[in-house]
């Protein structure tokens, strides 16, 4: 089992209970990082962020030095939306780094602004994360009173103000340009985007060019400014760099969130290594887990041994019924043992995207509905054989070919990949959809 020496980037003031004060955040070295970057050119900050080679933390894994690029060479003004909304089932990471070190989100949110050149920063925090809202607004506060956020930062002449914006409550307001309609004060639904002309880093917030990146994405630059970018690329490997967060849970002894060394670790080390997940609970064995998030195609046992990294994980070979592996997502990553009926599993998270769907567009709006009915049918012991060839087709209209990672049918990524935990089940664990389909009832209680 393999813990490496990492440094722990964006966890390491967790351990203090007064984590998310100013005082805190000063006397472990906060805002040091803003002074650096305030001293240095913008573009010297961005290349600075590019050789570091962070790849965005909230599920896409774009890198953010790119896309920042892309904004900064477009005529001002210019916006930054930091995306606190997680709401993906099991995903939990950013929750933590907004109550518990705030100042770091908005430390690294200055430092995107500077280099960015960003007129306005909207730190939009999920709706229910109530506690996470009251830390980060006092935190802001906080910044505001230390001359860190406002007019004339640290006397260096850059002026950037920042607000915190509540979520309402709807998952589709994570994907990021749902966000920006919601920031407009519109319904969330997402945009239509055409890559590379029609992006938020080109037409963003009120149609100017807009950065949106994650929490935890944010909460890395202050580390990366005060190291320098080749020490953050000197850990992890080529296309994975530094440390991920990442959040365990179902049956292991110690479900948590751990900070680790990307592609050093693997998913089995994470899972049984004793500082981490500690193993299976109950003295059962592993039946699948999830590896990214309520989105991504599950693994079984023979996919332990592979390295926590965005391309190992993607060119991995999976379990779809079209091929292709699975993501690292939202960095949750969900544990079943033998006692997880896969079937019910697969149904809960069935539904969580037929109520999630914000109903644009016609295979997601009515494929998620049919979709949540058939495997309802299913797990309530009403179902049929021919379901079985239901839930394929009507998953294949959605994500023609069933395969990771899916084409784009429709205008997010929610529609093609809510069929992905059912697929995935059905390949893996076709005996149980059987078994519950003949005895008209769920076997395992
Ligand atoms: C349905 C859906 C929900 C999403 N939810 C979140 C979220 O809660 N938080 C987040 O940071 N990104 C979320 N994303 C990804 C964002 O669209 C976007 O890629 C991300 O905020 C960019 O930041 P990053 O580059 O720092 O990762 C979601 C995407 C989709 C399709
Ligand atoms: S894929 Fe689904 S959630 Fe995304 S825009 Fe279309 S209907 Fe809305």
């Amino acid at each position: 089992m393999t813990v490496t020496e990492a440094p722990r980037i964006v966890t390491s003031r967790l351990a203090y209970d007064d984590s998310h004060t100013l005082e805190r955040y000063l006397a472990t070295g906060g805002y040091e990082a803003l002074r650096k970057a305030l001293t240095m050119t913008p573009e010297g900050v961005q290349a600075e962020v590019e050789t570091a080679g962070i790849l965005g933390r909230g599920g896409a894994g774009f890198p953010a030095g790119i896309k920042w690029k892309t904004t900064m060479a477009l005529p001002r003004p210019h916006y930054l939306v930091i995306n606190g909304d997680e709401s993906e089932p099991a995903t939990f990471k950013d929750h933590m780094l907004l109550e518990r070190d705030p100042h770091q989100v908005i430390e690294g949110a200055l430092i995107t602004a500077y280099a960015t050149q960003c007129d306005q920063i909207f730190l939009y925090v999920r709706g229910e994360f109530a506690l996470g809202q009251e830390r980060m607004q006092a935190a802001l506060n906080e910044a505001y009173a230390h001359g860190a956020v406002g007019r004339d930062i640290f006397g260096s002449g850059f002026s950037v103000d920042a607000v915190v914006h509540p979520g309402a409550g709807a998952y589709i307001c994570g994907e990021e340009t749902a966000l920006l309609e919601s920031l407009e004060g519109k319904r969330g639904f997402p945009r239509i985007k055409v890559p590379p002309k029609i992006i938020p880093a080109t037409v963003g917030v009120y149609s100017e060019p807009t950065v949106v990146n994650n929490v935890e994405t944010m909460s890395n630059l202050p580390w990366i400014v005060n190291n320098g970018g080749a020490a953050f690329a000197a850990m992890g490997a080529e296309n994975s760099k530094g440390t991920r967060m990442f959040a365990v849970s179902g049956h292991v002894k110690k479900p948590g969130i751990h900070e680790v060394e990307m592609v050093k670790t693997t998913f089995r080390d994470l899972i049984y290594a004793p500082v981490y997940g500690g193993g299976i609970q109950g003295g059962l064995e592993l039946k699948a887990f999830i590896p990214g998030g309520a989105s991504s195609p599950w693994f079984g046992p023979q996919h332990l041994d592979l390295p926590l990294g965005q391309d190992e994980v993607a060119q991995s070979q999976g379990v779809l019924p079209g091929g292709g592996g699975s993501m690292l997502g939202s960095g949750s990553i969900v544990v079943m043992n033998e006692s997880a009926c896969p079937v019910r599993a697969a149904w809960r998270l069935a539904r969580f995207f037929a109520r999630e769907s914000c109903g644009q567009c016609t295979p997601c709006r009515e494929g998620t509905g049919w979709l949540d009915r058939i495997m309802f049918r299913i797990e309530s012991g009403s179902g049929r054989m021919e379901d079985l060839d239901l839930l394929l087709d009507v998953s294949d209209n959605i994500a023609p070919g069933l395969a990771f990672p899916y084409p784009m049918t429709t205008i997010c990524f929610l529609g093609p990949s809510s069929p992905m935990p059912i697929c995935s089940a059905l390949q893996m664990f076709r005996d149980d959809f059987l078994v519950h389909i003949k005895d008209g009832a769920c076997p395992y209680g």
